[in-house]
């Protein structure tokens, strides 16, 4: 019954164990100290920020030399509450099994790394006190998150990762294929001959799990997908990953406005989620990543999100006392500075901007009745920008095919996503929270390279 004497030292930190006796801990050396009649190990085993202390009474009795940081050991003891102390318990070692050694050249020496330098050494930073948090926060969040839906009666779906749907039409498909690719067939016409490859088809990984969502919300009501998501976007910037993680929720039976009652309520959500639940990490965030996060974060609970169209954002601009490096005019795309001047210099909070012009928005967006805008939604946020963009979906038929037709889609090809307006069409919404692009939020991380464990981006993929 070993199993059950292995303890995990949050829960031993939290004293949240039924015994002293007989405690066996497993995880890897911080520290080590050593004197005549006493010695000291801080053990990490990931599951806390914190160390447990492990004193050892006799230190004559075991090869404390073999012992180095970074070492995993095996230790057995017994637990005493020692009062007046940050951490009020530790424990006394009576048996150490070195497991695996650590030679005193282990690269993770006590001195601050870069976080540069860790990115490089993606196999070993997860070990560091900053990187253990980041993974131990990402795992709360996404729990968060399956909480937050569960308990609003909206279904977990998996969207497929290998399809053949464009879902946001931009082209910007990683291939899958097992065509060979020094030999490839064409046609007539010099074009390669899909045909002949796996699927019979062109394929690729998916850059959105919006358009099954949509069938699925059309049976099961609320849904929601969690899951990785590709873009052979070649833009290498601090918010920007090829692989990166994505919530869709999809409901059927609801429009615009009342999504975005959804967004902020579960933005908000995720913000006291963070500093009730995930205070350790929190704390960590605020002292060492950005002072006052924590502040900022209770600053935004208590707002209301500010909520605009692109059109009154386009005047903001144009009266903005700074200038921009693209030229404000109504139909540009928002950049990352426009967006940027007005949550962070005009409202000062998140913003959700809407009413997109047609011309720089997805296909599936519902067209407005001034037949120049759609009905959009994209969340901006003060230093990250874009968290989340969604849409009422277009549900008549007729519209959405002719809007189809004018992008130049294969009709052929989504008749089965046009079938889901002819069939018992509803007024449907979803939208995408980039997983990554919350989590950098709410830590004050600034790339986004450091709140995955391996980053995918132009020109990296190691690990
Ligand atoms: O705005 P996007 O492209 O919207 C969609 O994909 C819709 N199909 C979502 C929907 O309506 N169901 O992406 C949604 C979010 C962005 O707001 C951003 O947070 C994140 O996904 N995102 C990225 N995050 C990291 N790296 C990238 N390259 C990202 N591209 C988008
Ligand atoms: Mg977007």
């Amino acid at each position: 019954m070993d199993y059950f004497k292995k303890k995990k030292i949050k829960n031993i930190l939290n004293k949240e164990i039924d015994s002293y006796q007989d405690v066996i801990v497993l995880g890897w050396v911080k520290t080590k100290r050593v004197s005549k009649n006493i010695a000291f190990l801080e053990l990490n085993d990931g599951s806390s920020v914190k160390n447990l202390q492990i004193v050892i009474l006799s230190p004559e009795k075991f090869n404390l030399e073999d012992i180095n940081r970074g070492a995993s050991l095996r230790i057995k003891g017994y637990l005493e509450d020692v009062p007046n102390r940050e951490q009020n318990i530790e424990m006394k070692a009576e048996e150490i099994d070195i497991i695996g050694p650590a030679p005193e050249n282990y690269i993770l020496q006590k001195k601050e790394h870069s976080f540069e330098f860790l990115r490089e050494i993606a196999h070993l930073r997860p070990r560091t006190k900053t990187f253990s948090t980041v993974n131990r926060f990402r795992n709360k969040i996404a729990y968060a998150i399956h909480q937050y839906y569960q308990k609003r009666g909206f279904q977990y779906i998996n969207a497929p990762i290998i399809t053949a749907s464009d879902a946001e039409g931009a082209g910007e498909m990683f291939k899958v294929t097992t065509l060979d690719l020094d030999n490839i067939e064409k046609d007539d016409n010099n074009i390669t001959d899909y045909k002949a490859d796996f699927f019979g088809e062109q394929t690729g990984l998916t850059v959105s799990g919006q358009l099954e969502a949509e069938v699925m919300a059309t049976a099961l009501g609320d849904v929601y997908t969690f899951g990785p998501t590709f873009r052979a976007e070649n833009s290498n910037t601090s918010r920007h990953a090829s692989e990166f993680w994505m919530i869709e929720p999809e409901m059927a039976f609801c429009n615009l406005e009342e999504m975005m009652d959804l967004i902020e309520d579960f933005i908000k959500y995720l913000f006291k989620y963070a500093l009730e639940e995930a205070k350790e990490e929190m704390e960590f965030f605020d002292q060492n990543i950005e002072k006052g996060r924590k502040e900022t974060l209770e600053k935004i609970i208590n707002a209301t999100f500010a909520r605009i169209t692109y059109t009154k954002a386009v005047n903001i601009l144009k009266k903005a006392d700074q200038s921009f490096e693209f030229p404000v005019k109504w139909g540009m795309d928002l950049q990352t500075e426009h967006e940027r001047y007005l949550t962070e210099n005009h409202f000062k909070k998140p913003v959700l901007v809407t009413d997109y012009p047609v011309g720089i928005k997805a296909f599936y967006m519902r067209l407005n009745d001034d037949n120049q805008t759609v009905a959009a939604v994209d969340c901006l946020v003060p230093e990250v920008g874009e968290i989340i963009g969604g849409s009422q979906r277009e549900e008549r038929y007729n519209v959405l095919k002719k809007r189809m037709e004018e992008e130049n889609m294969n009709i052929e090809k989504y008749e089965w996503f046009l079938e889901l307006r002819e069939f018992g069409t509803v007024p449907h919404s979803g939208f995408g929270l980039g997983f990554e692009r919350i989590l950098m939020y709410i830590s004050g991380i600034k790339n986004i390279r450091d709140i995955i464990p391996f980053p995918r981006t132009p020109g990296n993929a190691k690990f």
